[in-house]
């Protein structure tokens, strides 16, 4: 799974995660789940409020009762009644659901409120990193070179081979009248370079990942890890790789500029492979290993 699809996965994760926790968030506290009353003791507080009002409707009226006595003597002994003008409100008990939020319903709503902030981050952060354009013309892409010319000579300043970094390739030269023998050997890919006269190499070595240098003396690459062996168009000769220097496609402009197309490693050549015949031309710079 590439990092794209990691990306994808995430911000989806992101935003289904915060979408729940939002609705939780904006739901009610008497529903069922965290916080929310069992039904019976919401059948029992339903019971105690009816006796509650009944309790204080029976009052009420008894005060009431009391009141009316209390005038109607005031009017037997001749007195006028009270006037009870106080100007004041009669006091009306607070509705509990308005008082505001419980301990609990503000831990839960925090908590929940904290997740979704969280989330909604990371989201944010993962989908501008999706967004945010990302580096070109590194290893892993198409990494321009140089110009053809210089690219050749090069290679022939530096005894048959050329490095480049930034592509983590050798470039070497390919003998054009060894194409046909690499045709239907090498992928497709790599012919358009073949046809310029270069191949480029792949600098990892496909035994255990060293980077593999080169032998002037022998005119092969040879590995000091293990003392794996390729010739100079990185076909194994020797060692314990389990087939040739993989390969980078090259791509050439009409200006004359190359390319190395780091972004497809073509997978080296079976061993056995030997399309140039090209033998050691001199010492090895490690140990010559029959494998
Ligand atoms: S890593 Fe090159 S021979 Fe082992």
């Amino acid at each position: 799974m590439n990092a794209t699809a990691v990306i994808i996965i995430a911000i989806a994760a992101a935003v289904v995660l915060g979408a729940l926790a939002f609705i939780t968030l904006a739901r009610r506290t008497d529903v069922r789940g965290a916080g929310a009353l069992s039904a019976e003791t919401t059948k029992r507080d339903r019971v105690a409020r009816a006796a509650a009002t009944s309790a204080a409707e029976s009052n009420t009226s008894r005060a009431a009762d009391v009141e009316a006595a209390g005038v109607a003597a005031r009017v037997e002994g001749g007195l006028a009644p009270v006037q009870h003008d106080s100007g004041l409100t009669a006091w009306v008990p607070p509705d509990p659901d308005a008082l505001g939020v419980s301990r609990r319903q503000f831990f839960n709503r925090a908590t929940i409120s904290l997740m979704a902030a969280g989330l909604g981050t990371f989201g944010a952060a993962s989908f501008v990193a999706f967004l945010w354009p990302t580096k070109v013309g590194g290893f892993g892409s198409k990494v321009s070179v140089g110009r053809f010319d210089d690219i050749v000579a090069g290679i022939r300043a530096g005894n048959g081979f050329f490095y480049a970094p930034e592509a983590r390739a050798w470039i070497t030269e390919y003998p054009v009248d060894a194409i046909p023998k690499a045709e239907g050997l090498y992928a497709s890919s790599l012919i358009p370079g073949l046809e310029q006269g270069l191949i480029a190499s792949y600098q990892k070595c496909p035994h255990l990942g060293c980077r593999v240098p080169q032998c002037l003396s022998s005119q092969w690459f040879e590995c000091g890890c293990h003392g794996s062996q390729y010739n100079r168009v990185g076909e194994k000769k020797g060692g314990p790789a389990p087939r040739g220097m993989d390969h980078f496609p090259l791509e050439f402009s009409v200006a004359g500029d190359v390319t190395v197309n780091t972004g497809i490693i073509v997978r080296g050549q079976p061993i056995g492979t030997n399309t140039t015949g090209q033998e050691a031309e001199g010492p090895h710079c490690v140990g010559i290993s029959e494998h």
